[in-house]
């Protein structure tokens, strides 16, 4: 079955990036010109999805407005000269770029209860969730990678990377065996695991595709970590009964729910930036000399 429908669980409390994410969605931070969510919404788009569930919460209808149309903006824009008209449409895209949909979590209780407000969205049909403080940036879109690993093996896929062993106890640890480059078989998995749990440092970074039989495990899933219903647990019951299938995927991730992460994710887009790469460049190269 093709694979149209995503989820991009933006609900979370952003207690990292504090003070800023108080009444600011830590989705609706700028990578230079552009909020994250809308590098995710892209990178969905592009990996041939069309409608996308945004999970919100109070507080972050910010993220509604910005792929909403913008009227009187865009009045003011398209009296303008060829810059404003290319601001114009710049703008007028954002609200074209798939069907977007929102559904707010009333409580913040986990990644995992937070993609079960998508069961009536979803239905029957298999679905991409892309984790909505993850920016993931390549060629190839990450999300699209997974697809590919679904359409050939049938089963939920994880987008996983190698962290290093001083980190790996933040994230997820994974069991898994190679299939062939880059793909692997997955038949356990843990949540933040403590030294003695660590299966391998291949860890989920930020993208799964998933079967709808997801929802009734995460109805069964009690809470774990952090007192959190944590996605991980339900997908656990998925590998080690039918197995999933896990992609190194290629791109580069940054994580905007720390604030290193929001730094690299800005310096290294701005240098690439056509409008401003050159400028900030030459701006980096100055400001290091003098490290
Ligand atoms: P995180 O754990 O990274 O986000 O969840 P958080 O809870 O905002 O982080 P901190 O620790 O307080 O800084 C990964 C993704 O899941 C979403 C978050 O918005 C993020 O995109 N999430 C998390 C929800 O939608 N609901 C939740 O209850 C928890």
């Amino acid at each position: 079955m093709k694979i149209t429908k995503a989820v991009i669980p933006a609900a979370g409390l952003g207690t990292r990036v504090l003070p800023v994410s108080k009444s600011m969605p830590k989705e609706m931070l700028p990578i230079v010109d552009k909020p994250a969510i809308q590098y995710i919404v892209e990178e969905a788009v592009h990996s041939g999805i069309t409608d996308i569930l945004i999970i919100t919460n109070r507080g972050k209808g910010l993220i509604e407005d910005h792929f909403d149309r913008a009227p009187e903006l865009e009045a003011h824009l398209a009296k303008g000269g060829d810059e404003k008209k290319a601001a114009l449409n710049s703008i007028v895209e954002i609200s074209r770029l798939a069907n977007i949909y929102f559904v707010r979590q009333k409580e913040t209780r986990g990644l995992g209860h937070a993609v079960n407000c998508a069961r009536s969205f979803i239905g029957d049909e298999p679905f991409a969730v892309l984790y909505g403080d993850d920016v993931i940036i390549g060629k190839d879109p990450a999300c699209g990678q997974l697809i590919r690993a679904y359409e050939e093996f049938g089963k939920g896929v994880l987008g996983v990377n190698q962290v290093s062993p001083e980190v790996i106890g933040r994230y997820s640890s994974l069991k898994v065996e190679p299939i062939r480059d880059r793909l692997f078989r997955c038949t356990d998995m843990v949540e933040k695991p403590s030294p003695d749990k660590v299966f391998s440092y291949y860890s989920i970074l930020g993208r799964c595709v998933l079967p709808p039989e997801i929802f009734d495990i995460l109805d069964r899933t009690p809470p774990g970590s952090g007192g959190e219903i944590q996605l991980t647990d339900a997908m656990r019951v998925l590998a080690q009964t039918v197995g999933m299938t896990a992609v190194e995927f290629t791109g580069k991730r940054y994580d905007m729910g720390n604030k290193l992460g929001i730094l690299q994710a800005t310096v290294e887009v701005a240098l690439e930036h056509p409008e401003v790469g050159e400028g900030f460049r030459k701006y980096i190269k100055d400001i290091a000399g003098t490290l």
